[in-house]
């Protein structure tokens, strides 16, 4: 029996557009049979698009995650789970990350549970990409660099993929036209018997399209506006760029040449006290070196935030 995956795959492993009667006719079925099943592929949310003397052939920027365009684009296998509705990717992704023994990729329309940084939630309506990913530890040479990572590895994707110029607010928000657009939230699960990491799941929310936006993000958070465009593409390549052998002081460059906050006024709080400065620089391992009080302050994780505001002597 033909499958819908099989007509898939086919169109799709053809250079050229492919006509119907050569897909009929390499699976024994009828012409009828195969637009049939086109039809039914369309309705899900590809776009094959036929033209007569020209054949089918299927345009890339789909609305739909697609477990046959993400493993194409993807460098290396990964167990793949979608979802229309998930409390959370990265919730659910560590229920699950122990099942699998290779890395995982979980991905869905929309989150009831999305989660934030420090017990913060993440606004995630429909419209938006939210996916989340797990590897063993062991794949990747430094686990302490992995926020900074994944900053460079989206803001490069956004790039290539949406041709959007975005900025990275230390850690690792990531901005455009200065109001967050994505979300990153990097965890690890411990081994309990060795006490290391054993695993890392990253999750990321990126806002490609808001139809109304919560009157308490209104001042803080925007989207790109973006209706349709290659959202497995744009996964693959977040996650290809990652696992990409990039020296530290090569990351660290490309983080700093697209830092919000150097040069900035900002202000952050440590021990319930608030200070003002200026952020001066990221340090090798990726730690934001502020200027406050005549002193410099080597801020290694915490939130900060832009603005000129002066408390005084601190
Ligand atoms: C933050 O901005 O504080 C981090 C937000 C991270 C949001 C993403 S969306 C996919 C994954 N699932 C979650 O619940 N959170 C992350």
């Amino acid at each position: 029996m033909i499958s819908k995956e099989d007509v898939l795959n086919y169109i799709l492993d053809s250079k050229d557009a492919v006509s119907g009667q050569k897909i009929a006719g390499e699976f024994n079925v009828s012409r009828g049979a195969i637009w049939k099943i086109i039809n039914s592929l369309n309705e899900e949310g590809y776009k094959i698009k036929g033209k007569s003397n020209f054949g089918y052939y299927s345009d890339p920027n789909i609305n739909i995650y697609s477990k046959n365009y993400l493993n194409r684009y993807l460098n290396q296998p990964f167990h793949i789970e979608i979802f229309d509705t998930l409390d959370s990717t990265s919730t659910y992704l560590k229920r699950i990350a122990d099942d699998y023994n290779m890395s995982t990729l979980v991905c869905a329309y929309q989150q009831t549970n999305g989660r934030g940084r420090t017990g913060k939630s993440f606004y995630s309506p429909l419209k938006g990409l939210y996916f989340s990913f797990a590897f063993k530890a062991k794949e990747i040479k430094d686990t302490s660099l992995v926020t900074i990572k994944v900053a460079v590895a989206v803001i490069d994707a956004l790039q290539e993929v949406l041709n959007k110029k975005c900025q990275i607010k230390w850690v690792n928000d990531i901005y455009y036209q200065n109001k967050k657009i994505v979300g990153i939230l990097s965890e690890a699960t411990i081994d309990f018997e060795s006490k290391e990491v054993d695993k890392i799941i990253v999750g990321i929310g990126v806002n490609l399209k808001f139809d109304k936006i919560p009157e308490e993000l209104k001042d803080v958070a925007t989207s790109l506006d973006i209706d349709c465009c290659n959202k497995n593409l744009l996964i693959a390549t977040i996650i290809n760029n990652f696992f990409k052998e990039i020296s530290i002081e090569d990351t660290i460059k490309t983080y700093k040449e697209n830092c919000l906050l150097l040069g900035k006024e900002i202000n952050f709080t440590i021990n319930n006290i608030n200070y003002h400065g200026i952020a001066k620089d990221i340090n090798k391992h990726g730690h934001l070196i502020v200027e406050a009080n005549n002193e410099v302050i080597e801020l290694r994780s915490g939130e900060v935030s832009l603005g000129s505001i002066n408390y005084g002597n601190k």
